[in-house]
C-alpha cells in the first residue's frame, strides 16, 4: 500500500478503516467541529488540564493509538491503552527510536522555536535521547551510580531534609506545601547524594531562578548552569567523595567532563519534577479523598497505598517517552509515519478499562507504567518511592491538624502536557512551636526549587514552564493562599533562598 508523502508535521491520510478516522464524538470541547478529519485533540490547557481523563476516554474510544496536537502547532500521536504503551516502549530501539534528530518536523524547522514541547522533546548529550549501544554506555553509569546509594543512609537524608523543611514553616499554621515543600525536597536530596556543595548548589539554584524568570537572559542562565555543574565534576575529580558524581567519574564508560555534566542534569531534572508531583499528589489524595483522609487519623490505609493509587490513576509523568517510527509503520491497522513522534500516555493505560483493575487491585501492584518501561524505563523507581513516601510520612506526623487550605475542587492542576501535579497546594495546621527534630545535626544541603515550579525537567536547560501562549493559565479559580504564603515564582525563590542560608 503506498500513502502520499506528508508535510512533516502532519502525518498522512491513514488508510480506511484507521480508528482515527472512524466515529469521532464532536462533544468533546476540545474539537473543532469544523474541523476535517484527522482530528487532532488537543493535550493541553485548561480543558485539558481541568479534566484529563475525559480526553484519555476521547482518545481510547479513537484507538490505540490517536491523533494529538502535543503543544500549540507540534503534532503527532499518543497511545492510549496499556497494551499499545507497552508494545511500543519494548519496540525501542529497533522499529520506535527514542532520538529527537528523527523528528521529522524538528527537521523540517516547522515547531515553533519557543513551545514547550520543543524544550521537553529536544535531543541532549544524555542517555534520555539515545538509542542503542550509545543509550547503554550512558544508562549503565547512571544505574551503576545510583544503585550505590545506600539505602538507609537515603532514609536518614530524606527524613532530614523534610524536616527542615517543616521547622521553616510550623510556626506559621499555613503553607503552600508544593512551593514550601514537595518542590524544593526531592533537589535537597539529589544535591546531597552528588556531593554538591552549597556554593556550588547556590549558583545552580540562582540559574534555575532566572531560567524561571521570562525576564531574564536565558541563554546566559544555561551557560552557569553547564559552568556549575562542570565545576562540581572538576571538584569530584580532584577530591573524590561517597556521592553518585565521584561514582559516575569512576564508572568504567570514562565519562568525558561533557557528558558528566549532562549526565548529572539529567538525574536531577529527572528526579525532581516527578518526585515532587508525586509527594503533592499523594498528601493531596490523603488530605481530601475519604477512602484516604481516614488513614491520616487511624492509619486505616498506609501511605504507601496512597502511592500505589498515585501512581496508577494519576501518574506524575502523565505523557512523555517520543518514540519516533524508524520507518513508516501500521499498528494495529493505524499508520504510523516515520519521524512523527508518538508520545506514552502513562496515564491513559494505567487507567485503560481492558486493565479491569478496580481499588482493591492496586495497592502493592506494582505492574503500572508511572515509571515506563523498557530500554529507557525509570532506573531509580525506589528512590523515588523512599523520596516520597518519607516526604508523606513526615510532614503528616508532624504537622498534626493539617487540613487543605480550602475546597479539594479548587485546587488548579498545572497546565502542561507532560506532568501532572498541583501549582500550588495551601494547607492549614494549628502553629507550633519548632520541635525537638529540628534540632538535628544538618548540613545545610542546597535547595534548588524543584523542576515542578523551575520549568527545568529531564534536560540541562528547560527554559521556563510557565503558562505561555500554548499553556494558557487555567481560567477556574484557584484555593486562595492564605496571606503569608508564597505565591508565584518569585516568592517561591525568596523562600528557598532564605531556608538555604539557614534563616
Ligand atoms: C515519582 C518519581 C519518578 C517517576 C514517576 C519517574 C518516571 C520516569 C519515567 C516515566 C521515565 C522514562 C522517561 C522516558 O522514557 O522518556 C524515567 C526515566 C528516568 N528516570 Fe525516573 N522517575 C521518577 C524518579 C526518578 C529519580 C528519583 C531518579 C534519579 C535519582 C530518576 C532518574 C531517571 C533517569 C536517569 C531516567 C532516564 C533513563 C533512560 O533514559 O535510560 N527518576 N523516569
Amino acid at each position: 500500500m503506498t500513502h502520499p508523502s506528508p508535510p512533516a508535521q502532519v502525518p498522512p491520510v491513514p488508510p480506511t478503516g484507521c480508528p482515527a478516522h472512524s466515529t469521532t464524538p464532536r462533544e468533546h470541547p476540545a474539537l473543532d467541529e469544523a474541523a476535517a478529519e484527522p482530528a487532532f485533540v488537543r493535550l493541553f490547557g485548561p480543558e485539558f488540564s481541568a479534566d484529563p481523563q475525559s480526553t484519555y476516554r476521547l482518545l481510547r474510544s479513537m484507538g490505540p493509538i490517536a491523533p494529538v496536537e502535543i503543544s500549540e502547532g507540534v503534532y503527532g500521536r499518543i497511545t492510549t491503552t496499556y497494551a499499545a504503551a507497552l508494545d511500543l516502549l519494548r519496540d525501542n530501539p529497533n522499529r520506535f527510536a527514542k532520538n529527537p534528530s528523527h523528528w521529522r518536523a524538528l527537521a523540517a524547522g516547522e515547531v515553533p522555536a519557543d513551545s514547550p514541547a520543543l524544550m521537553m522533546m529536544m535531543e541532549r548529550d544524555n542517555a534520555l535521547w539515545k538509542d542503542g549501544p550509545e543509550h547503554t554506555r550512558l544508562r549503565t553509569a547512571i544505574t551503576d551510580s545510583l544503585a550505590r546509594i545506600d539505602q538507609h543512609a537515603l532514609r536518614a537524608l530524606v527524613k532530614r531534609t523534610a524536616d527542615r523543611l517543616i521547622d521553616a514553616v510550623q510556626e506559621h499554621g499555613e503553607a503552600d506545601l508544593m512551593a514550601q515543600y514537595a518542590a524544593p525536597l526531592p533537589m535537597a536530596v539529589l544535591f546531597d547524594l552528588f556531593g554538591c556543595p552549597p556554593p556550588i548548589g547556590e549558583r545552580i539554584v540562582a540559574s534555575l531562578v532566572q531560567l524561571f524568570d521570562a525576564s531574564q537572559d536565558a541563554a546566559a542562565a544555561n551557560v552557569e548552569l553547564e559552568r556549575a555543574c562542570g565545576e562540581l565534576t572538576a571538584l569530584k575529580r580532584a577530591t573524590p567523595g561517597a556521592d553518585v558524581t565521584t561514582w559516575l567519574i569512576e564508572h568504567p564508560a570514562e565519562l568525558t567532563d561533557a557528558e558528566m555534566v549532562q549526565q548529572i542534569l539529567l538525574v536531577i531534572g529527572a528526579g525532581t519534577e516527578p518526585s515532587t508531583n508525586l509527594i503533592g499528589n499523594a498528601l493531596t489524595l490523603m488530605l481530601a479523598d475519604d477512602r484516604f483522609a481516614g488513614s491520616v487519623v487511624d492509619g486505616a490505609q498506609s501511605v504507601g497505598g496512597a502511592l500505589d493509587h498515585v501512581l496508577w490513576t494519576d501518574p506524575p509523568m502523565a505523557n512523555y517517552s517520543p518514540l519516533y517510527p524508524i520507518q513508516d509503520t501500521v499498528y494495529e491497522g493505524i499508520w504510523l509515519a516515520a519521524g512523527v513522534p508518538v508520545l506514552i500516555s502513562f496515564a491513559a493505560a494505567n487507567t485503560d478499562p481492558a486493565l479491569g483493575l478496580g481499588e482493591g487491585h492496586r495497592a502493592g501492584n506494582v505492574a503500572h507504567l508511572a515509571f515506563s518501561a523498557g530500554a529507557h524505563g525509570c532506573p531509580a523507581p525506589g528512590t523515588a518511592r523512599v523520596i516520597a513516601e518519607i516526604a508523606v510520612e513526615r510532614v503528616l506526623d508532624r504537622l498534626p491538624g493539617l487540613t487543605l487550605a480550602g475546597p479539594a475542587e479548587e485546587l488548579v492542576r498545572r497546565p502542561g502536557t507532560f506532568a501532572s501535579g498541583w501549582t500550588a497546594l495551601p494547607v492549614v495546621f494549628p502553629p507550633a512551636s519548632t520541635t525537638a527534630a529540628s534540632s538535628a545535626t544538618f548540613a545545610i544541603s542546597p535547595v534548588a526549587p524543584s523542576v515542578a515550579s523551575s520549568g527545568v525537567s529531564w534536560t540541562r536547560s528547560n527554559p521556563p514552564d510557565a503558562p505561555t501562549v500554548s499553556t494558557p493559565p487555567a481560567t477556574t479559580s484557584t484555593v486562595k493562599p492564605p496571606p503569608s504564603v508564597p505565591r508565584g515564582p518569585r516568592r517561591v525563590w525568596n523562600f528557598l533562598g532564605t531556608w538555604w542560608r539557614g534563616r
